[in-house]
């Protein structure tokens, strides 16, 4: 019997373990599709996917983020740092089936690129929440590099702020669950 929706937020994990079995497009396309449903307050849906499957997809992206953090240092980086960096994120972006670059419309004003943030970050949970019913893991990640304006230029995002890159793979082990603090903790009457 399939979950219901309380259990899937309570039993949805981040996950960090890639699994490298492949995971059908349609089945991405599906998530991606329902996920849109999430709310927005903007004339239209205020986010954008770009799917990266293939080989080339991911390593481009890991090239970005070597350019990126060669900026950053503001002098080039040692063949050894490059080759760490490389594989450091070949693990997390080329390894596993699908990530994804999840950015929103940035257009400089702070109500609405708020609003589109937010939007944004509700379909990224979307994504997480239909994938997990589906056996697939998400990490939703923000690294420094997603504030890097020449790396999303580099990958033809430009006007656009990524808000996570999530790598996406079957889900192999449950982690524990993070703690969360009692509700007394963080609830409280305005007028206590
Ligand atoms: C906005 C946001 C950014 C995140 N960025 C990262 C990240 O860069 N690297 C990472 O390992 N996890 C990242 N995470 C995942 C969190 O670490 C994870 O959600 C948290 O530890 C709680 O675990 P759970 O998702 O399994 O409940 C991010 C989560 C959110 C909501």
């Amino acid at each position: 019997m399939s979950k219901n929706i309380s259990e899937i937020i309570v039993e949805r994990r981040s996950i960090k373990q890639v699994d490298e079995t492949p995971i059908a497009r349609e089945v991405i396309n599906e998530i991606l599709e329902k996920a849109a449903y999430a709310p927005f307050h903007s004339k239209i849906e205020p986010w954008h996917v770009a799917v990266l499957s293939t080989e080339a997809e991911k390593r481009r992206l890991v090239e970005a983020i070597v350019a990126s953090m060669e900026r950053m240092q503001g002098e080039p980086l040692t063949r050894e740092r490059r080759d760490q960096i490389r594989s450091g994120n070949e693990r997390k972006i080329v390894a596993p089936p699908y990530t994804l670059i999840v950015t929103t419309d940035i257009i400089g004003s702070g109500k609405k690129d708020f609003e589109a943030i937010a939007a944004t970050s509700a379909f990224i949970q979307n994504i997480q929440l239909l994938a997990w019913e589906v056996g697939i893991g998400v990490l939703w990640r923000t690294n420094n590099f997603i504030f890097d304006p020449d790396l999303v230029t580099d990958l033809g995002l430009d006007g656009q702020q990524i808000v996570g890159c999530l790598q996406m793979t079957k889900v192999s082990e449950v982690p524990d669950a993070k703690s969360r603090r009692s509700l007394s903790e963080w609830v409280k009457n305005l007028d206590e």
